[in-house]
């Protein structure tokens, strides 16, 4: 099938329906931009999360991982720009109240002044209400995309704080503590997979863009003279992560560097790795060389020195950064939209019959193997259980299917990526072998069961 006939509601559906995503206070009603995951999609989102951290932090000797809270010291905001400058530009119809992002709208040219936060209007395009047809604002209004709260006995603008609306900063802050504990040489780096908010108001694109999102940062800190190699280096793993671990084709990921209107002030340089949806190049990961400006702010800000000394060269620098930053729940889209396949196969009968199928590798796919017994008789069903539990000491996520034709189990564990089942039958219980059913080719052998239990 051809994969740009593949909508974000056709993996929306299968999410739903299979228990991977859904929209989170479903019984409410929904609540926008923000989603759950369920059974399975907890899985898949752990292998990934796994899988990062594994090539990241676990392979490498220069690497500390942390898991920072939520909520930080809301002076931290001041000092890394967010509070001035973390804006959209919103319309509002005067008709049906509806607010729209300026910058999205047909026609509109705005222009960002990435240090102040301040919008200007380059071009008006279309002043007419996509929604409702009625008349634009003249004028736009700055909203910050940060979510505030309160914190404390009293409700007042001492007890302001924010819900981070990006994960990486605490490890600026944690930069000193981890140096000094871990007695790390430079240059290294500092892991973390963290939740960050933003009141995101473009609504529809499922977990694309949301509210409540995991971002997993790597943050190296480098002597200044280093940075423009490490950076290449970095630009480089982690292209080959998507392409080597994820198994992501080469043809569906792009670098896509930012022009100077688009790069923070402060960056020496940003690139954007971007995966190709069927609706077009979207952006997946940012690699950003953000110069020394965050140990600088920090630094300033909180009085406290965030310098290191190398004692070899008998030098003292503020180290210059390079980031490397990514969505989970991005990464959890494109792999749903990397590996799902509709194919035309035949059925028992020779009759043409469709099937979904999530080829994942076999790293992220949620169930590692499915048992079904041919039918639900007690001697099938006893023979089943027992390679059931014996697989789940061997793979850990296994499922047991007895419910319906063979047929359609099979097509129930290839919807949800399952790369093996095993199928129980009489004459297992004489030659003591199964049917492996392999989920890519639908191939089927017998297989000794000490040889599929063998660790
Ligand atoms: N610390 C750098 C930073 O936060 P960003 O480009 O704003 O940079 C990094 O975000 C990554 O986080 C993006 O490339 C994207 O994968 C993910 N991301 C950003 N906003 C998101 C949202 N509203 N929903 C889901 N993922 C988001």
């Amino acid at each position: 099938m051809d994969k740009k006939c593949v909508t974000l509601d056709t993996i929306a559906n299968l999410c739903k329906r299979r228990g991977f995503v859904n929209q989170s206070s479903e019984i409410y009603g929904g609540f926008p931009n923000v989603y759950d995951y369920g059974p399975l999609g907890v899985l898949l989102k752990n292998n990934i999360k796994a899988l990062w951290i594994r090539e990241n932090v676990e392979k490498r000797d220069d690497m500390y991982l942390i898991d920072g809270a939520v909520l930080m010291n809301p002076k931290a905001w001041e000092a890394s720009g967010h509070v001035d400058s973390f804006t959209d530009p919103m319309i509002d119809c005067t008709q049906c109240k509806k607010r729209f992002r300026a910058d999205q709208l047909k026609g509109w040219e705005m222009k960002k002044d990435n240090k102040t936060g301040e919008w200007t209007i380059v071009k008006k395009g279309e002043t007419k209400c996509p929604s409702c047809g009625g008349e634009l604002m003249n004028d736009i209004r700055v909203f910050n995309l940060m979510m505030e709260t309160y914190v404390g006995a009293v409700k007042d603008k001492q007890s302001k704080a924010y819900l981070k609306p990006e994960s990486c900063q605490n490890i600026y802050l944690d930069y000193d503590w981890v140096k000094d504990c871990m007695r790390a040489k430079m240059p290294f780096g500092i892991a973390q997979v963290g939740k960050a908010f933003r009141n995101e108001l473009t609504q529809g694109q499922f977990i694309f863009r949301l509210r409540e999102f995991e971002q997993m940062d790597v943050q190296f800190f480098v002597a200044p003279k280093g940075a423009d190699e490490w950076y290449k280096k970095w630009k480089e793993l982690r292209m080959e992560w998507y392409i080597k671990t994820l198994g992501i084709s080469k043809e569906n990921l792009r670098w896509r560097q930012h022009p100077d209107e688009e790069r923070i002030f402060y960056a020496r340089d940003a690139w954007d790795i971007d995966y190709q949806f069927p609706y077009g190049w979207k952006e997946l990961e940012g690699v950003h060389d953000r110069s020394d400006y965050d140990l600088k702010q920090h630094a300033k800000f909180s009085g406290k020195e965030l310098t290191y000394f190398d004692a070899e060269r008998g030098e003292k620098f503020v180290p210059y950064i390079v980031e490397t930053s990514v969505g989970l729940d991005r990464i959890f889209l494109t792999v749903m939209f990397e590996f799902y396949h509709e194919e035309s196969v035949k059925d028992v009968n020779g009759k043409e019959d469709a099937r979904v199928v999530m080829k994942f590798p076999v790293a992220l796919a949620p169930i590692k193997a499915a048992v079904l017994p041919l039918m639900k008789k007690p001697e099938l069903v006893k023979k089943a259980k027992e390679l059931f539990s014996e697989l789940k000491k061997k793979y850990g996520y296994v499922m047991y299917d007895e419910i319906g034709s063979i047929g359609k189990r099979y097509r129930r564990q290839d919807e949800i990526g399952t790369p093996k089942c095993y199928t129980i039958d009489f004459q297992t219980l004489e030659d003591g072998a199964v049917t492996v059913r392999d989920r890519d080719s639908m191939k089927q052998e017998r297989v000794k069961l000490l040889e599929v239990t063998r660790a």
